[in-house]
């Protein structure tokens, strides 16, 4: 049998360490957290180390990411038990219609880096989602870069004008635009916490 690959991410490494601290102290005792588009899963690796009582569930679109988050699982996991704390991951697209229906008892979502490089659809995709399927008071966290109009960072229009010429549906958000969305589905933000190299980590609960 082939070994499972691990990938790794440079900017998932670097990135792993603040969101973790925040994480850490933001998720309640034994959460079941739900994360979208979790890429490589080193994130998810790394935080369920620093919380031992959470269990996670990686999902992705990409086979490539979806063979490497299954890597990190099956050093945690029996793979054909599915037992451990990071759970094997789904194949699971937020642009599709009611992706949302076959999951359940989940406490928290977590999404870094998604919106971002995907068309605005998986924006809309993930807050409806979580909209149905978190309870009044649980938080989600969403990381990345966010512009501000007129006080945006220029390192984020830059990255905005590269994301729109790699394909025209890209584009780092407007966090009003998120907010609005976000709460046309029911969610409040509470938190916007300032990050290294100019992101961000929105955290909202559902109301
Ligand atoms: C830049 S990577 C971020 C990975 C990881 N969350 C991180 O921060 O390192 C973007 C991820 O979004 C996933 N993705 C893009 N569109 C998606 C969709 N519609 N539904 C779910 N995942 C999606 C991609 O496959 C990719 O793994």
């Amino acid at each position: 049998m082939t070994k499972l690959q691990k990938r790794n991410a440079p900017s998932a490494e670097r990135n792993k360490v603040p969101i973790g601290t925040q994480l850490a102290t933001i998720l309640p005792q034994n959460a079941q957290v739900l994360e979208i588009a979790s890429g490589t899963g080193q994130h998810g690796a790394y935080f369920a180390g620093l919380r031992p009582d959470i269990i996670w569930q990686y999902t992705d679109i990409d086979m490539d990411a979806l063979e490497s988050q299954k890597a990190y699982a099956s050093e945690n996991t029996d793979v054909n038990e599915d037992i451990g704390q990071l759970k094997l991951p789904l194949n699971l697209d937020v642009t599709k219609e009611n992706w949302w229906q076959d999951l359940a008892n989940f406490t928290n979502i977590y999404c870094a880096n998604m919106i971002h490089i995907a068309p605005w659809d998986a924006a809309v995709g993930l807050a409806k989602g979580a909209g149905k399927l978190l309870r009044a008071g649980d938080k989600l966290c969403l990381y990345g870069p966010f512009l501000f109009e007129q006080d945006s960072a220029q390192s984020n229009l830059d990255f905005a004008e590269n994301l729109k010429q790699r394909n025209p549906e890209w584009g780092v958000r407007e966090l009003v635009d998120v907010e609005t969305l976000f709460a046309d589905n029911n969610f409040h933000l509470d938190q916007q916490i300032t990050m290294p190299r100019d992101n961000y980590l929105l955290v909202f609960h559902k109301v």
